[in-house]
């Protein structure tokens, strides 16, 4: 008898509990949907290398903000998952500049999202937004914080355009 309970306790983390199978689900999802503007992960020197290029009054060689940036920054407002998970399934669905909590670089470098998540089930707008959630990890003061470290603007004056939240936080 014990020794059944202990084996069950050692094979049942083994089979795919439902957070292993949304995971899976909502990478599909992101894949098939999403990263074709929002690529999955973009490091800090990449993204100074973007910022560089639209300060130069150069054309952004992305689409949109990258994945790793926009899960921290839409945390950052709606940091409980139940929050995040309806802010992200209603905003890909019927997306717009006020509700947006990206930087205004954003809206301004990309524009308002196109509303991608109509042509989407219930389902995989849940399991997409689970995805993001989970898959990325951090703050976003960190992520800024680094993502500063060298080279404020381009000729060291001023703020970064990249600092100057969209809105405040409402707390
Ligand atoms: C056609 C390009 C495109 C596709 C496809 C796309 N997005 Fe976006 N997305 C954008 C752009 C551009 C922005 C930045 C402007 C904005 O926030 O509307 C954005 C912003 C976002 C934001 C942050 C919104 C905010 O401002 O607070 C989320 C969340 C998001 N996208 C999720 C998704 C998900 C999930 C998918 C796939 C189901 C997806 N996007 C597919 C272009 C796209």
């Amino acid at each position: 008898m014990k020794k059944t309970f202990l084996g069950l306790a050692f094979v049942l983390p083994i089979f795919a509990t439902p957070s292993e199978e949304l995971m899976k689900k909502g990478y599909e999802v992101f894949k098939r949907s999403c990263s074709a503007c929002h690529v999955e992960y973009m490091s800090h020197k990449e993204m100074r290398q973007v910022r560089m290029k639209v300060m130069k009054g150069e054309k952004p060689p992305i689409q949109a903000p990258p994945m790793n940036m926009v899960a921290l920054r839409v945390k950052y407002f709606y940091p409980e998952e139940d929050e995040f998970t309806e802010f992200v399934k209603d905003y890909i669905t019927e997306p717009m500049r006020e509700k947006g909590v990206c930087m205004p670089m954003a809206f301004k470098l990309f524009g308002v999202m196109p509303p991608i998540g109509k042509a989407l089930s219930e389902e995989e707008k849940e399991a997409v937004a689970y995805w993001i959630y989970h898959r990325y990890k951090g703050s976003w003061e960190e992520m800024m914080k680094k993502f500063n470290k060298h080279g404020r603007g381009m000729h060291g004056h001023g703020k970064s355009i990249m600092e100057r939240p969209a809105l405040q936080r409402k707390d």
